[in-house]
């Protein structure tokens, strides 16, 4: 795909070692740097967690899902996934590459893959942070969650769905030349 201050950034599958300490590090970071412009100080807090945890779970986590990695030549620089139905769980971006495009390479690549398994569609709980960026992406909001908590303070966002079959109904009218 593109590139970043001059280092080109590829897609991977998750999997190499130490992608569980890379990626938790751009979740902190994206969250700690980025979120916390439309975040109050403590709801940044309670999202991110804490900074020193046991990775054990998280990788788990991360290879249950369909996890795809970015990375340029200075390491990991962003993450998201496909779990099951259609849920996209994670969306997450080094402020150091914000707005090059990372997260649309991304979640190009986890919608071809749902695609590839037949899902009719997206669907994701979006951070005020993230909501602009799902939108250009085709997302739309469905539901607002004014009460949505993490370990016990309120974070409000949203949830959007992306609906793929439509894309295809719209790509085959194209193609038909209507
Ligand atoms: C949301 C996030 C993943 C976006 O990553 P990114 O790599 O900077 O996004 P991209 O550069 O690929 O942008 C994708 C599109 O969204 C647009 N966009 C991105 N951020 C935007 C913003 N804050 N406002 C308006 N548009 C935005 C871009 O212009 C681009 O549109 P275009 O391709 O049509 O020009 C990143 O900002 C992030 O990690 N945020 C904090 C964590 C978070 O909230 N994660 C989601 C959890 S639900």
């Amino acid at each position: 795909m593109g590139s970043t201050g001059g280092s080109t950034v590829t897609l991977r599958r998750y999997g190499s070692p130490g992608d569980a300490a890379a990626t938790f590090a751009v979740f902190q970071a994206a969250v700690r740097q980025t979120a916390a412009t439309v975040y109050a100080p403590e709801q940044v807090e309670a999202w991110a967690g804490p900074p020193d945890v046991d990775l054990t779970g998280w990788d788990a986590r991360r290879r249950e899902a369909f996890t795809v990695v970015a990375q340029d030549g200075e390491g990991v620089v962003g993450f998201t996934d496909l779990v099951g139905d259609g849920l996209v769980d994670m969306l997450f971006v080094h402020p150091r590459v914000g707005g090059q495009g990372v997260a649309r390479a991304l979640v190009t690549a986890i919608t071809d893959e749902a695609r590839a398994r037949g899902l009719p569609g997206l669907r994701t709980f979006a951070s005020r942070s993230a909501r602009p960026a799902l939108e250009r992406l085709g997302f739309v909001v469905v539901a607002e969650r004014p009460d949505n908590a993490v370990r016990g303070v309120v974070v409000p966002n949203c949830e959007m769905r992306r609906l793929l079959q439509e894309d295809g109904r719209r790509s085959g009218r194209e193609s038909a030349g209507g």
